[in-house]
């Protein structure tokens, strides 16, 4: 079959070929091909492996040399907080000064701070915003991102953040997967009434379903956030209504929030820095990938999330950014592969299989995206590295040179590509 493009003197193509969700032990085991090519035609991918791919080479085929570069399936980031306005450096130096996270949230700072800017912005500044985050994530390798609203906490504000989100989709490369997150935390205006908030966030699922805005729903299930029993009522009805659900659970206190998505069903439980031995138990028998979230816990200085607990336990791993502006103010993806390496002690095919497939496979798009196969998406990306290995040991630098979109290249030689 002739391509429409070959790209050839590959160093080493790294990809899982498990099918997800990739738990425990295989999440070790990747495919490492030597000297290989891949073949790409109409945005899929329609051949690979070693040698140079002559038998998809015809008159009309652009052919590229990678120069002995790695090539890994494009990096899914599936949690981050992509749209808001404003910054919070501010809080950094009480941060410093040992003021607790959850603190400066009750004092109306943390995330209240960044909802007040966010209100207050236009869905221009937004976007503005917004796009050149998602343009910095995909220089570093980003080609998926799941992209949370909540700092809206009111429909009409959390509708502006889901409409940015539409459109980034609509004008940008990358692919973004919305999750309407209105428990994210409790509005002042709400302060002494919780109820009626939750009110407002279960009626706003149905216009968000009936609009098409979000594919899940997403609840901040913390100490002095919302409970697991407020958390269980809205996902129960975002399940009702055809979402997928997931929740940030055990962040910063263990209180049963990674146990309550494995009895629901959710796709990702998020965070479980603060995960107790039964709830890793109950993640073990179900199929809720547990997505972890280390820059966080560098950002914030607390524990990482017990990686190799989960892997042992036979539980399908996935990690991701976080990217927002209080608890992890970075685009750097790959700086979030090397502190899963080096902080929580994952292997590179660990590491791979949980920026790639598992991800893939929460945000319910394993079948198009999240491994190097035959009829998948085009989406890879080239390292200027000896190795893999080499991408979790030289940090914080971005080490991509080009990333390829449904078999565009849209970053080259680390610059975006201009239609
Ligand atoms: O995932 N934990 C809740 N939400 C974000 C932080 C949001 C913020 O501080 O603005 C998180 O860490
Ligand atoms: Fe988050």
């Amino acid at each position: 079959m002739n391509a429409g493009l070959v790209v050839r003197n590959i160093g080493e193509l790294w990809t899982t070929h498990h099918l997800p969700p990739v738990r425990g032990a295989a999440m070790n085991d990747v495919t490492v091909l030597k000297d290989a090519f891949i073949a790409v035609n109409n945005g899929l991918i329609v051949g690979f492996g070693s040698g140079s791919g002559d038998a998809f080479v015809g008159p009309v085929t652009e052919i590229r040399d990678a120069c002995r570069m790695v090539l890994t399936p494009g990096l899914v980031d599936g949690h981050t907080h992509l749209v808001h306005a404003g910054s919070r450096e501010h809080e950094f130096a009480l941060k410093l000064q040992g003021v607790p996270y959850l603190e400066i949230l009750k004092r109306g700072g943390g995330i209240l701070s960044t909802v007040a800017a966010t209100r207050a912005a236009s869905f221009d500044e937004l976007y503005d915003q917004a796009r050149k985050s998602l343009l910095r994530m995909l220089a570093f390798g980003v080609t998926t991102v799941e992209a949370k609203s909540g700092y809206g906490l009111e429909p009409k504000s959390e509708r502006k953040i889901l409409k940015v989100i539409e459109k980034l989709n609509e004008t940008q490369a990358v692919t973004l997967i919305p999750t309407a997150m209105g428990a994210h935390a409790i509005p002042a205006e709400y302060a002494f009434d919780r109820e009626g908030y939750v009110a407002t966030v279960l009626a706003d699922l149905e216009t968000i379903r009936l609009d098409g805005l979000a594919e899940s729903v997403d609840v901040f299930c913390e100490a002095g956030v919302f409970t697991v029993s407020e958390t269980k009522r809205i996902l129960m009805r975002a399940k009702e209504l055809g979402f997928a659900i997931r929740v940030h659970a055990d962040e910063i206190v263990s209180t049963g929030g990674a146990g309550l998505a494995a009895e629901l069903g959710c796709a990702s439980a998020d965070h479980l820095m603060a995960i107790n031995d039964k709830d890793i138990l109950a993640l073990a028998g179900s199929d809720t990938v547990a997505n972890l979230l280390p820059g966080t816990s560098f950002y914030l200085g607390h524990d990482y999330a017990p990686a190799r607990r989960l892997i042992a336990a036979n539980i399908a791993v996935g990690i991701a950014s976080d990217y927002n502006p209080g608890s992890c103010p970075s685009e750097n993806f790959q700086f979030t592969l090397q502190l899963a390496a080096n902080q929580m002690k994952m292997t590179p095919s660990e590491v791979l299989t949980a920026a790639t497939i598992n991800p893939g496979y929460h945000l319910g798009k394993s079948d198009r995206i999240g491994s190097i196969a035959i009829g998948k998406d085009a989406d890879f990306v080239l390292f200027d590295v000896p190795n893999f290995d080499y991408v979790l040991y030289h940090f914080g630098v971005n080490l991509v040179v080009d990333v390829y979109k449904k078999g565009r290249r849209v970053i080259a030689d680390g610059r975006l590509v201009k239609e």
